[in-house]
């Protein structure tokens, strides 16, 4: 089975959680742009009704747009019934490094606000320490991005400015920049981790999203199988 297959696959038996009335948390990412381009066919063919979504990033929006999919922001609402996203990293636990698709600080903003976070994966993107297959993410601002970086690689990792291939840094959709930080054999404690991260002026946001995920979908060769916590 190819990638793209178990992605599709696993978009598909996430949708079977949605139902007509509810507002969704959009997520972005190649696993997800499955789930949305399911979710707009079954809309117009009039077998799910009046779903609405609030998406996590321009890429999304414009792709939920494409399919005619009414968007709302979160200002605008009050919960939302499910969020459905990728992850570029799941631990047993059900925590997650995500980021990898530059757009973790309105992931984090929009998921936190659902009543479930349904995460999509396939089997690839579990790991027994979160951090041993995917560097982590950092939003961080652009002013004296560099030195933020540096500070970044006195956490025991190595941490890089995400540029281009013209050596200029990505740019979010909240005009921020990026890290990614590498961490040999994954992240001791991150709990703790999160914790400096999150209290570090010039950090915007870090890509480690623990205690968020309700239930993760994962695809295999032989199905869909579900890590609930
Ligand atoms: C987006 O910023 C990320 O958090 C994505 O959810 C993540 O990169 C997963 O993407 P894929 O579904 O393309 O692997």
């Amino acid at each position: 089975m190819t990638e793209n297959e178990l992605k599709r696959m696993v978009a598909a038996a996430a949708l079977q959680s949605v139902r007509s009335g509810m507002t969704l948390g959009l997520g972005t990412g190649s696993t997800t742009r499955f789930f949305i381009e399911m979710l707009g066919e079954k809309m117009q063919k009039g077998e799910l009704k009046n779903v609405q979504g609030v998406p996590t990033s321009e890429a999304t929006a414009a792709l939920a747009r494409s399919w005619k999919i009414p968007l709302v922001s979160l200002d605008e609402v009050s919960t939302l019934d499910l969020a459905v996203d990728g992850a570029d990293e799941v631990s047993p636990d059900l925590g997650l490094i995500k980021g990898l698709g530059k757009a973790l600080l309105r992931e984090k903003i929009v998921e936190i606000h659902a009543q479930r976070l349904l995460i999509i994966v396939h089997e690839a993107k579990l790991s027994t320490r979160l951090g041993a297959l995917a560097p982590l993410p950092v939003e961080i601002a652009p002013f004296a991005a560099r030195a933020t970086v540096r500070w970044l690689a006195t956490l025991g990792c190595r941490a890089e400015l995400w540029c281009d291939s013209q050596g200029q840094p990505y740019v979010t959709d909240n005009g921020h920049y990026l890290a990614r930080c590498w961490f040999d054999g994954g992240i001791p404690d991150p709990e703790k981790l999160a914790r400096r991260l999150s209290a570090r002026p010039g950090v915007m946001e870090h890509g480690l999203f623990l205690n968020m995920a309700d239930e993760v979908l994962v695809a295999s060769a032989s199905g869909v199988y579900a890590l609930g916590v």
